[in-house]
């Protein structure tokens, strides 16, 4: 039997279920009310969440037991963490699957990783990045965005920032593909192959800093950590890279995609965006609410509870819907509306709580570069008319395929 295993990103669902995942949670069989793989659901996530919020706010599917959309009740799972655990799986997963006090230990040794100062000083790495794949595009009439760049940019920041070498991010792109690939075609096959061929790349990382054991680097500063008086284990190192890389690279990847989906036919606030640099950030944050990169994590309750009216037992699968709880009516204004001056607290895109994304300084700062490099690199763009976008598959979000026309002209300004 396939069980499905996701990430906190839910980005690498199944990968890691057939190499033996089980579920911690009950088995229970009710009518299914949604499927979140069928046809009418894939051809548009978003519109067919937003139909769910409306009609069955609390729903059930065999893949992925009970599904919160309304963001009062995705609140609530995310606050009560001891109703609703993170520990879903018997998969080590630091920290994302961890309860606290476990839970505790392992962010305080992460999130020094993400801190302003090791942010400042990675940031011209990270344009440095965006600046060389922009480059290219100069010369260019069109561009299938996700493969050629979106993904690339993501695939090389992240593993600079982790002191990888450059020969590693071609291979790491395939392992992506791959794994997306795999997943969509439910290969149980292959998707065994791709779960242990990406243990492998980041063994023979790790490796590489045994036999070095000084290195300066931020993979090899991990090495070092102590958790109770004792090195972290080659499992727990190798799962924390793991959420760094294979979770994290697809949604940063689809996030850029997004963003440069929404611009496109909206000069007004490319213009904005332009001349007050300082508003990236904010725009960034309401255009991934409005189309979020992140379709869902999961939870586990651990005693009985009552949702929007729905009885739901102890030891059940939860799925918090992050796409529908941010475009919820009830807490947003013209929820479907860009809007600069809303609540950040209400947006739930790095989420909220012990489980928020601590990686989303580094989220944050590779949207903001990309787009300053983008809006001032002097590239036009459209949509391609003969070939539409084609939206990722479930559990992905985003764009699979995102072909663009170019028209070059000056750059805007360069710092
Ligand atoms: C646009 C990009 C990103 C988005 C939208 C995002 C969003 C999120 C969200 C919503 C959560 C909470 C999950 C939950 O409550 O179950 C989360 C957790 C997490 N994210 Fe991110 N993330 C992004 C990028 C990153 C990056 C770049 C990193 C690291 C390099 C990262 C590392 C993590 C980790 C380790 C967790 C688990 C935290 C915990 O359980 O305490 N994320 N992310």
């Amino acid at each position: 039997m396939i069980v499905p295993w996701l990430n906190d990103s839910g980005q690498t669902q199944c990968v890691l279920a057939d190499r033996g995942d089980v579920l911690i949670s009950q088995m229970t069989h009710f009518a299914q009310e949604w499927d979140p793989r069928s046809p009418e659901v894939q051809r548009d996530q978003v519109a067919a969440f937003d139909d769910m919020r409306r009609r069955q706010p609390v729903a059930w599917s065999d893949l992925l037991g009970w599904t919160f959309f309304r963001h009062a009740d995705v609140v609530r799972a995310l606050l009560d963490t001891d109703t609703f655990s993170s520990e879903v799986s018997r998969h080590l997963s630091v920290p994302g699957g961890m309860d606290p006090p476990r839970h505790t230990k392992y962010r305080r040794l992460i999130n020094p990783y993400f801190s302003p100062a090791r942010m400042a000083e990675f940031e011209p790495v990270c344009r440095e990045v965006a600046r060389d794949l922009l480059e290219v595009l100069r010369d260019r009439e069109d561009v299938e965005f996700t493969s050629e760049v979106t993904l690339p940019f993501a695939v090389a920041v992240q593993s600079r920032f982790l002191g990888w070498p450059r020969e590693i991010e071609s291979e790491i792109a395939r392992w992506i593909r791959r794994s997306q690939r795999a997943t969509r075609e439910q290969d149980r096959t292959v998707l065994s192959q791709v779960a242990g061929e990406f243990e492998e790349i980041i063994h023979r990382l790790l490796d590489a800093r045994v036999s070095a054991p000084d290195g300066r680097d931020l993979t090899a500063s991990l090495m070092r950590e102590q958790i109770e008086d004792r090195p972290l284990t080659r499992e727990e190192l190798t799962s924390i890279l793991r959420t760094w890389t294979a979770g994290e690279i697809g949604t940063v990847s689809a996030s850029v995609g997004i963003l440069i989906h929404f611009l496109r036919n909206r000069p007004e606030l490319c213009e904005i965006l332009r001349s007050q640099t300082q508003k990236i950030e904010e725009a960034s944050d309401e255009i991934l609410r409005l189309h979020g990169p992140l379709v869902m994590s999961r939870r586990v309750t651990t005693r009985e509870v009552e949702v929007c009216g729905r009885v739901i037992l102890a030891g059940q699968r939860v799925s918090l819907n992050w796409i529908s709880a941010n475009r919820d009516e009830e807490v947003f204004a013209d929820a479907h509306e860009f809007r600069f001056g809303r609540d950040p607290g209400k947006n739930l895109l790095y989420g909220i709580g012990i489980h928020a994304c601590p990686g989303a300084p580094m989220a944050r700062l590779e949207m903001r570069v990309f787009l300053e490099e983008w809006l001032n690199s002097g590239i036009e763009w459209e949509l391609d008319p003969e070939e539409a976008p084609v939206n990722a598959f479930f559990p992905d979000s985003g764009f699979s395929k995102l072909p663009l026309i170019l028209h070059a002209s000056e750059p805007m300004l360069r710092s």
